[in-house]
């Protein structure tokens, strides 16, 4: 084990933490983590742990929802900085305008998102259990925020309700072009063509399977096919290739990157750890409402089972 690994592991005791992981992150960073996941898992196994200290290896939003959660705990960021683009992209303006004009709104908001707006949602969703959250809603009508081509995808597999998307997008997964997925397919015709619903209908449509991280990863390890194109983050190719050794993964187009996830490093895991920095505050006035839908989220994720 190199130095790093070690003095992680030794500071990881000192200060009774645990590291959490997204998929995204470079590799060696989720080599080391205690827990590796998409969205939807990260947040739900961060309410179940003992450890006083969370090390949350993501982005800024991933933190705020853990700390909200877990509000007697301590979460650190290994770099603060490192922003989801697509969480600011919608307004508490905008969704005041849509209760007005919509009596039965629901807010159903992606977990990618600010603690503002977060505040002002009926219920959070990630890509993992958001077409299941919108369909068992009550309501007909859904403002769907901030992503707007997750919202389309939710749209048409949710026909029964009238889902109106965001204007958001993640620019990773929306600069994804047909061309380079044609392209990839025609370089590799037996392979199955696996997406994140954070692309583009276009995009979607060209695809055998749609799903999250977690999804994706899932549905290659189970497949009986031996070659795979892959549509999200590179840093899944990780888990993918240590789950299944044998089997052939490919990028679109020579990859999409994510450069605030990427951003977080190993020394940054262990500085964080030593010298107590990157620590999460959130509003205190905004905690309870934002607490209210991820909660709903964890709820009907429980139920669903
Ligand atoms: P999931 O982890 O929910 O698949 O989401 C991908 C993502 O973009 C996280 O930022
Ligand atoms: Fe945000 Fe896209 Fe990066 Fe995910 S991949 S953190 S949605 S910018």
């Amino acid at each position: 084990m190199s130095q790093i690994y070690e003095e992680i592991q030794a500071l990881k005791q000192e200060k009774n933490a645990v590291i959490l992981a997204h998929y995204y992150v470079p590799e060696e960073v989720q080599a080391c983590a205690d827990y590796i996941g998409d969205s939807f898992y990260l947040s739900k196994i961060a309410t179940t742990l003992d450890a006083s200290v969370i090390v949350f290896a993501g982005v800024t939003f991933m933190g705020e929802s853990a700390k909200i959660l877990n509000p007697e705990k301590t979460v650190l960021l290994p770099e603060p900085s490192a922003d989801c683009s697509m969480a600011c992209m919608a307004s508490v303006e905008k969704i005041r305008e849509m209760r007005e004009k919509y009596e039965d709104l629901a807010v159903v908001c992606y977990i990618n998102s600010t603690a503002e707006l977060k505040a002002e949602s009926d219920v959070c969703v990630t890509s993992a259990n958001a077409v299941d959250i919108v369909r068992g809603l009550p309501n007909k009508n859904v403002y769907f925020i901030p992503d707007g081509n997750l919202g389309a995808y939710v749209k048409e597999q949710v026909p029964e309700k009238n889902v109106i998307p965001g204007e958001g997008y993640c620019y990773v997964h929306h600069e994804v072009t047909r061309e380079q997925v044609k392209e990839a397919k025609m370089l590799h015709p037996d392979a199955e063509v696996l997406t994140h619903p954070e692309c583009r209908e276009q995009i979607l449509a060209l695809s055998d399977f749609i799903g999250s991280t977690s999804a994706i990863i899932n549905h290659a390890t189970d497949s009986p096919k031996q070659e795979f194109i892959i549509v999200t983050e590179n840093g899944v190719f990780y888990k993918l290739k240590e789950k299944n050794p044998d089997k052939k993964f490919y990028p679109v187009s020579g990859g999409q990157t994510c450069s605030s996830m990427k951003n977080i490093t190993l020394e940054k895991v262990r500085d964080c750890l030593k010298n107590h920095t990157g620590e999460v505050f959130v509003d205190s006035s905004r905690v309870q409402a934002c607490r209210i839908p991820l909660e709903r989220m964890l709820d009907a994720g429980k139920q669903a089972k």
